[in-house]
């Protein structure tokens, strides 16, 4: 009998190991023999811990699971869920970055294999450099780290560099607040990021990488951590990569924990060991980045979706998506909602399809009053602007992003002035300090919100002057974008920011 039993963060937070170290008990019990293999994540958090039993009709879930329920995988309950596939949160879904995490052995690279890893490489392995950036290009693949900038034109300018080393480095810094997309396929499927990281170096002309994982990814640095000695020994990395002519190695860094590390020039600083200051643009990290030399800084999803474009062609990639948006993206549902979690789709859902069909709305049963999408610097979206399309240009045309496709909902009971105040107080605490609008102009905005709050009107233009000034004048878009989340809040609640608010509660 072989069982799945996710050892993904989410899931071990809630008790998963607890729930293996029960199914192992339990099956010695009534004397049989279980194979558990601790895979990644299906990304249903709220049925997490979620078990699966393979049966020959395809994998049976079970979920949430506790320890005390472990009978129930043998005898069937109420917590039996049926065929994991036709879930309607599976079966809605188009998963190619995700499609092997949750159904494979994270560490087995045979398993890995078996469902289609190591093609794309074998295929780009037979290209020439300008033939596989071009993939990428073709693929439409934007960035996913938040600025959704095209990943081929990225790669062509450091693959057309001239220089004695290049670098790859993946962005795993995943700090904007409900995403855990990075984390997920890192610890479900650290061979596809390992893999489109190659892909890149064969692109690029780079024989090093290096994954910049956050410190408070713990699961996900030991996995990755095992997944390149693994990779290494199988000769996926080192001196000739699959036997080819061609090098790439690479390395896991662990960052010390702040938001602004993940911006990419900030995040090479502390990769040399600096402090993590923005470094001014140009020279662009493309042409002088890692050490000075050419480096491509891409996302962990941006570098895991590499794979499958190589493995099925830039045109069958290219054919999912929304205008400009192409491919999948997938979507991070967090807050205050019922079905939170990882669902990976096409380009161009509405965002109230989103968060009322596939969330389920709020955890509480309350009416939703906003979605913040796109982190801490993305804007606040009413439910009046429900019927926007995900996309990068479409959420820009209604002043907001989609940054890594993050979404945390809010119901009616949120403050949205205190929420314009966290904005520009997150800004004022994890600013780099290096440019004035930033470093200053956050912690006059924590005072002008708390001047508005005790009634001042005349705070509110000034408010808006001061997100314009930090919106034009900033060096990066922590300051640049912090205007984004306190804009939309006055904008679409102004009832919230109504003068003598607090004098007349
Ligand atoms: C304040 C700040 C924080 C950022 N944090 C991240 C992050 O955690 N992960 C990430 O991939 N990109 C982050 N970015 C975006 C990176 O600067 C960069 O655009 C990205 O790593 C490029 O990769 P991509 O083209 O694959 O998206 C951040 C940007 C800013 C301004
Ligand atoms: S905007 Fe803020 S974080 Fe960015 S460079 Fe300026 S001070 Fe640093």
């Amino acid at each position: 009998m072989k069982i799945y039993i996710p050892r993904d963060a989410a899931a071990r937070a809630l008790g998963s190991d607890e729930v293996a170290a029960a199914v192992q008990a339990e099956a010695a019990k009534r004397g049989l023999t279980v194979q558990i293999v601790r895979n990644g994540s299906r990304g249903m958090v709220w049925l997490e811990p979620l078990v699966e039993v393979e049966t020959p009709n395809g994998r049976t879930a079970f979920g949430p699971m506790t320890a005390a329920d472990v009978a129930q995988i043998f005898d069937g309950g109420p917590l039996a869920l049926g065929p994991t596939d036709a879930l309607p949160w599976m079966a809605q879904q188009t998963r190619l970055t995700f499609a092997r995490v949750g159904l494979i052995d994270p560490l087995s690279l045979s398993d890995y294999e078996a469902h289609g890893g190591l093609s794309g490489l074998r295929r780009a392995l037979g290209m020439d450099r300008p033939a596989i950036v071009a993939e990428v290009t073709d693929s439409g693949l934007r960035g996913r780290g938040g600025a959704g900038f095209p990943t081929g034109i990225k790669w062509k300018t450091v693959s057309e560099a001239k220089a004695d080393q290049k670098y790859i480095v993946c962005n795993a810094d995943e700090g904007d607040s409900g995403t855990f997309a990075d984390r997920m396929l890192m610890e479900g499927d650290p061979f596809t990021l390992i893999e489109g990281m190659v892909i890149a170096g064969l692109a690029t002309g780079a024989t090093k990488g290096y994954v910049y994982i956050r410190s408070e990814y713990p699961d996900a640095i030991e996995v990755m951590s095992e997944a390149v000695i693994l990779a290494r020994k199988a000769g996926v990395l080192g001196a000739a990569v699959m036997g080819s002519a061609h090098a790439f190695d690479m390395e896991i860094r662990v960052g010390a924990g702040a938001y602004v590390c993940g911006e990419e020039t900030s995040l090479l600083n502390s990769l040399e060991g600096k402090r993590g200051v923005v470094r001014a643009k140009p020279p662009l990290p493309a042409l002088q980045g890692f050490l000075g030399r050419p480096t491509v800084v891409n996302n962990v999803i941006s570098l895991a979706t590499v794979p499958v474009i190589f493995e099925r062609g830039a045109a069958f990639y290219k054919d999912f998506g929304l205008g400009r948006s192409r491919g999948t993206i997938p979507l991070q549902i967090a807050g205050n909602v019922k079905h939170g979690g990882l669902f990976e789709c096409a380009f161009g859902l509405t965002l109230g399809q989103i968060v009322d069909a596939i969330g389920g709305g709020t955890m509480t049963g309350r009416p939703v009053k906003a979605v913040q999408v796109g982190g801490p610097l993305g804007a606040y979206f009413p439910r009046a602007l429900f019927d926007t399309p995900f996309g990068y240009e479409e959420f820009g045309a209604k002043e907001g992003l989609i940054g890594h496709a993050g979404l945390v909902i809010f119901d009616d009971s949120a403050d949205m002035l205190k929420q314009a105040r966290f904005a520009m107080e997150f800004c004022a605490i994890e600013s780099c300090g290096k440019c004035t609008p930033c470093r200053i102009g956050a912690v006059r905005g924590v005072e002008t919100v708390d001047r508005i709050a005790k009634g001042d009107s005349a705070a509110i233009p000034l408010l808006t002057d001061l997100c314009n000034t930090m919106k034009s004048g900033s060096l990066c878009a922590l300051g640049g974008f912090t205007p984004y989340p306190v804009m939309s809040a006055l904008t679409h609640f102004p009832d919230d920011f109504a003068p003598m608010k607090e004098a007349a509660e």
